[in-house]
Formats: structure tokens, sequence, C-alpha cells
């Protein structure tokens, strides 16, 4: 069961990645050209907050069934091994704040009826959101890293 998540987790963080860039490149040139919001951005922006609200509940059963919760029992000591303090602390609460960042974008590009401010929004507030799931993931150029592509 460990493997089918973990294989499935580091598939769908290329979907996550690939949707996060689609709305960040399909709302940029309109807000520098002042163009309208389309259904386009707001069909991106929900595709990618679906994607990362799989990826955080694969995300927390991987936590639980791979046993990184054990490192909580002995602080001090999942402290001293990157790859524990990484997976214990590091990663998800990370992640975790870009969740929240999509979810808080999303209901304030919902909440404005100007278009130039759905897209300030939507380019702010995922931006920063698809910026942190690039720094917290475990690129295999990383101290802690895992595989491109998992099989
Ligand atoms: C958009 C959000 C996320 C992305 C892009 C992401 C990406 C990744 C990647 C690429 C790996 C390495 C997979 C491999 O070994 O091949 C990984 C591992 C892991 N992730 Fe995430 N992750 C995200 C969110 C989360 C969240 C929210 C949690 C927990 C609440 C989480 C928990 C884990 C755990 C526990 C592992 C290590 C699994 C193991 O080796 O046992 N991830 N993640």
């Amino acid at each position: 069961m460990h493997t089918f998540f973990l294989i499935l987790h580091s598939w769908m963080r290329w979907v996550v990645i690939l949707l996060g860039l689609w709305v960040w490149i399909s709302a940029f040139g309109p807000f520098i050209g002042h163009k309208p919001y389309l259904p386009v951005h707001r069909r991106s922006g929900l595709l990618f907050m679906i994607s990362c609200d799989l990826q955080l509940l694969i995300g927390i059963i991987l936590y639980v069934v791979g046993g990184w919760l054990a490192g909580w029992k002995d602080m001090s000591q999942a402290m001293a091994q990157p790859a524990v303090r990484f997976f214990t602390v590091e990663h998800e609460t990370m992640m975790i704040i870009a969740w929240i960042l999509v979810h808080v974008g999303w209901s304030r590009v919902k909440k404005t009826q100007s278009d130039r401010q759905k897209l300030s929004r939507s380019l702010v507030f995922f931006g920063i959101a698809l910026l942190l799931i690039l720094l917290a993931t475990p690129w295999p150029f990383r101290e802690v890293a895992r595989p491109w592509f998992r099989t």
C-alpha cells in the first residue's frame, strides 16, 4: 500500500506543477495587457486547487503509513537526520502553507468583481504557492533526493 501511494504522490507532483504553471502563464499576459479574466483562468485555478487537495490527501496517507509520525516521539533524533527531518516536518509544513495559500487565493479571486484584481490575485497567491511547492519538493539534485519519475 505504501508503494502504491508513494508512486501516486510522486507522479501527482507533475500534475500539480504543470497546472500551477498553466495558471500562472495563462494569467500573466492578460494581466500585463489589461485584458479580461476569462473562463480559462477560472478553470485552470480550480484544477490547480483540486490537484493540491488530492496531493495533500495522498501526502497525509503517506505520512501515516510511511511511519513518519514516529519522528514526533523523539524530535531531537529526527532533527539530527536530514531525510527524517525533511519528511517529518519541513516538507509537510511548506506544502500545507502552499495549500492554504491556494485556498485563500481562490476565495479572494472569487470575491472580487474586477478582472484586473482577479488576475493579480491569481498571479500572487497561486504564484507564491507554486514557488513553495517547487522549493519543498525533494528533487534528485537536493540533499534529500528522490527520483524525477518513480516506478
Ligand atoms: C503539492 C504538494 C506536494 C508535492 C508536490 C509533494 C511532492 C512529493 C514528492 C515528489 C515526494 C517524493 C516521492 C518519491 O519518493 O518518489 C514526496 C514525498 C512525501 N510527501 Fe509529499 N508532496 C506534497 C505534499 C505533501 C503533503 C501535504 C504531505 C503530508 C501532509 C506530504 C507527505 C509526504 C511524505 C510523508 C513523503 C515521503 C514518503 C516516503 O518516502 O515514505 N506531501 N512528496
